[in-house]
C-alpha cells in the first residue's frame, strides 16, 4: 500500500490506460483524508478534467445541493471518482480503464477508512457494491461490507436529466444522514 504522497505521485504519472492520451489533468479525489464518509462518482467530465478537481461542473453544483440538504459540505467528506482521468465524449469508463484504476482508489479507501461509502450512480455501484447491481431498484439500500456501511444514490447528472428522480434522491439523503448518526459519522 502507497501513502498519501506516493500514491498521488503514481496517480499523476499514471499511463495504465488509454486515458492519460487525452486528460489534461488526473482527478485524484478531495477532502479530508480522515472523512468519515466517502462519495464515489463515475469519472471526470469536462471541467473536472480541465480543473483537477471531482465535481466542479453541473453534476458538481447539483451534488453540492444534494449535500446541504442534509447540512453536508463538500469539505467534510472525501470525493473520488472510479476513474481519474476523463472519458473522452463524457462516455461510461470501460471495464479495461476501470480495472486499470482500481488500485488507486483500493488504496485511498484503505487511507481515508471512511465508515459509510457512497455510490453516486450505476458504475461506482457496480463496480463496489455488486457487478449486477440495479440503480433504479436498489438506490437508497444498505449493505456493510468489512464494517463499512455502504449505499448508492442517483448520480447528480441522471437528476438533471430526469427530476422525477429527486425525491427518491431526497429520501435517500435523509437516510444517509440517520446512518451517519447511527454509525457516528462525523461530517
Ligand atoms: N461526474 C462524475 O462521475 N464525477 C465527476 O467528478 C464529475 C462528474
Amino acid at each position: 500500500m502507497l501513502d498519501w504522497t506516493q500514491l498521488e505521485q503514481a496517480c499523476q504519472n499514471c499511463r495504465r490506460c488509454g486515458l492519460f492520451e487525452t486528460r489534461h489533468n488526473v482527478v485524484f479525489g478531495v477532502g479530508p483524508k480522515d472523512a468519515d464518509i466517502m462519495f464515489v462518482g463515475e469519472g471526470p467530465g469536462q471541467q473536472e478534467d480541465l480543473q483537477g478537481e471531482p465535481f466542479v461542473g453541473p453534476a458538481g453544483k447539483l451534488l453540492d445541493d444534494m449535500l446541504s440538504i442534509i447540512d453536508m459540505g463538500r469539505e467534510s467528506c472525501y470525493i473520488a471518482n472510479i476513474v481519474k482521468c476523463r472519458p473522452p465524449q463524457n462516455r461510461d469508463p470501460l471495464e479495461i480503464e476501470q480495472d486499470a484504476c482500481m488500485d488507486y482508489l483500493r488504496n485511498q479507501f484503505l487511507l481515508v477508512k471512511p465508515k459509510i461509502l457512497v455510490c453516486l450512480g450505476r458504475i461506482a455501484a457496480m463496480r463496489l457494491i455488486r457487478s449486477d447491481f440495479r440503480i433504479t431498484r436498489e438506490h437508497g439500500q444498505w449493505v456493510e461490507k468489512r464494517g463499512v456501511w455502504m449505499t448508492a444514490i442517483y448520480h447528480p447528472s441522471a437528476l438533471l436529466r430526469d427530476i422525477s428522480k429527486r425525491p427518491d434522491t431526497f429520501c435517500d439523503l435523509l437516510a444517509i444522514r440517520e446512518k451517519a448518526r447511527e454509525v457516528n459519522a462525523r461530517y
